[in-house]
């Protein structure tokens, strides 16, 4: 199987369980430090393990480069673990202040503190609302532009400031709130950053031929922008003969999972069968 965002090994650890010696995972991450969290993980395991720092839009490179034919199961839990959420080095919390970075791959060459500094207004609106889907996209970037203007907007704390006071909100979200008003432009900065939507698209467009017939792919999302992206491409997949699709409604975490794990509060699971 191909686990195309390994993380901290949690899912292949339990795939992993069910295989035997012969079984293999190939294992992708494009953070380093996930990698080795992995590699600690999944050493017990009997099956073989491999581990790559890569993207998973290069997966079909990586098979062929390890001379991987087609595989059983393609899993992708998309996004960023906990741990690169209070990992200071990524960026990517607006409840800690921390550089604004966001890459999860520090290889990619601009970060988050980048485009806010350099984008233009309309376009940094156009970004905020298309991969943010935040309607006061507009009032947003009208105020990160008049803020640049005295001094740079280097860190996760200064943006979310920026964004509350744009928004006439506490700079710390309102008590009880149940989402930060940060959230949806830190998600389209994240989603520009790290190319989310463009590196998904590939991967799903190189699974059909990577699965083995009667393989499957699961794929979890965390936002209707990639949710989307997965549910039309399975269809597509489906109109061509390629693919069963499994789940005619995305699988949802049952109430009591989101009240122990706020974060899986808006994922959603796929599956689909190679014909
Ligand atoms: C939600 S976590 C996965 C957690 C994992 N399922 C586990 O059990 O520990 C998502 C992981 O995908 C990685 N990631 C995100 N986009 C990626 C991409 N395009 N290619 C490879 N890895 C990616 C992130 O670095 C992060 O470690």
């Amino acid at each position: 199987m191909v686990d195309a965002t390994v993380g901290h090994g949690g899912h292949s650890y339990l795939f992993g369980k069910q295989l035997g010696p012969d079984g293999l995972i190939l294992g992708l991450d494009v953070d380093k430090n996930c990698i080795i969290r992995a590699q600690e993980k999944l050493n017990s395991l009997s099956c073989k393990v491999i581990l790559v720092r890569e993207n998973f839009s290069n997966v079909a490179e990586v098979m062929a480069g390890k001379g991987i034919g087609k595989v059983d199961f393609i899993l992708a839990d998309l996004g960023f673990c906990s741990g690169q959420l209070t990992d200071s080095s990524k960026g990517l919390s607006f409840q800690e202040n921390m550089p604004l970075d966001m890459r999860l791959d520090n290889r990619l060459k601009i970060t988050a503190s980048d485009i806010i500094n350099n984008e233009e207004e309309e376009s940094l609106a156009n970004l905020i609302f298309d991969y943010g889907e935040e309607r006061a996209s507009r009032r947003i970037a009208r105020f990160i532009v008049e803020y640049r203007r005295s001094q740079p907007i280097t860190t996760t704390g200064q943006l979310a400031a920026i964004i509350c006071k744009s928004l006439n909100q506490p700079v710390r979200g309102r008590r009880h709130q149940k989402v930060h008003p940060a959230t949806k432009t830190f998600q389209a900065l994240r989603i520009v950053v790290n190319d989310e939507l463009g590196r998904l698209e590939k991967l799903l467009a190189d699974s059909p031929r990577l699965l083995k017939e009667n393989g499957y792919i699961g794929i979890i999302s965390f936002h209707s922008l990639e949710d989307r992206i997965v549910k039309l491409n399975f269809k597509e997949n489906a109109a061509k003969g390629f693919y069963e699709i499994i789940t005619k409604k995305p699988i949802v975490p049952l109430r009591e999972e989101v009240i122990s794990n706020p974060r899986a509060r808006s994922s959603k699971l796929r599956i689909a069968r190679r014909i």
